[in-house]
């Protein structure tokens, strides 16, 4: 597959910032800890999922991320998804208003967007969609790979039709990643120049995880120990920086 150029043009894999899709608090806790993530995303199924007020909630996984957090207005009418819009990113300096994909989501991202509000246009599969959603001022267009699957439709085929006609007309607008559903959507997603992934927590473990690697971390401990006066002098080496007064 074709790898399509990003904002910039070399290193596509690790240009792609990850944010985190969930509500739960705990799971944000866990990952930011990582010192991976950018962003986060909720929506409200993943909110009506959890316990507490939504907005505490909101508030403290923007904290911890210290970057761009989504929380989704649900009015069907564009006066409605403005007025939430408005009063949502009064909760913390990092919301972005998550608006749903139609003609009064279209209305409410341009209005939104106008007044200087963070908009991520949500449920965009299709390129057309994309180019609308970027047209009203949305900052991130989501586009969903699972649900695209979940229906037998490819979703890095459309993913990249995405990502071409927005650079291809130098909109702003970041392509989002979003419905991740294992980690090969991650490097799909990172291969076809998408800005962003918002990625749930069980994929991040599964990110993590390799046979290589638990192998050979047991290895490097097990050749360590045999050697107990090397374990002995990195533990010296530690003391003497701490005596220095180092961190
Ligand atoms: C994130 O912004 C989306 O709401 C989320 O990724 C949807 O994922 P799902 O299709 O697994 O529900």
């Amino acid at each position: 597959m074709r790898r399509v150029g990003a904002a910039s043009d070399s290193n596509n894999l690790g240009s792609m910032k990850l944010f985190i899709d969930t509500g739960a608090v705990s799971e944000v806790e866990e990952i930011a800890s990582w010192g991976v993530l950018a962003g986060a995303t909720t929506n409200p199924s993943l909110l009506a999922k959890e316990d507490g007020d939504p907005g505490d909630i909101i508030r403290r996984i923007a904290d911890l991320v210290d970057g761009p957090t989504s929380a989704e207005v649900v009015s069907a009418t564009a006066e409605g998804m403005i007025e939430e819009g408005r009063a949502l990113r009064e909760l913390h300096r990092h919301v972005t208003v998550k608006v749903p994909f139609c003609e009064a989501g279209l209305a409410a991202s341009r209005t939104l967007a106008d007044e200087g509000t963070m908009v991520n246009m949500t449920l965009v599969f299709s390129p057309n969609q994309a180019l609308l959603a970027a047209s009203a001022g949305a900052t991130f267009v989501s586009c969903f790979m699972g649900r695209l699957d979940d229906i037998s439709v490819n979703s890095a085929t459309v993913l990249e039709e995405i990502v071409d006609v927005l650079r291809a007309r130098d909109l702003e607008s970041q392509v989002l990643a979003a419905s991740i559903r294992h980690p090969e959507h991650m490097v799909t997603a990172a291969a076809l120049g998408c800005d962003v992934a918002t990625v749930p927590a069980k994929v991040f473990h599964q990110m993590l995880s390799h046979p290589l690697t638990t192998a050979g971390a047991a290895k490097f401990e097990e050749d360590w120990k045999s050697r107990p006066e090397f374990g002995e002098w990195l533990n010296g080496l530690v003391a003497d920086h701490k005596a220095k007064g180092g961190s």
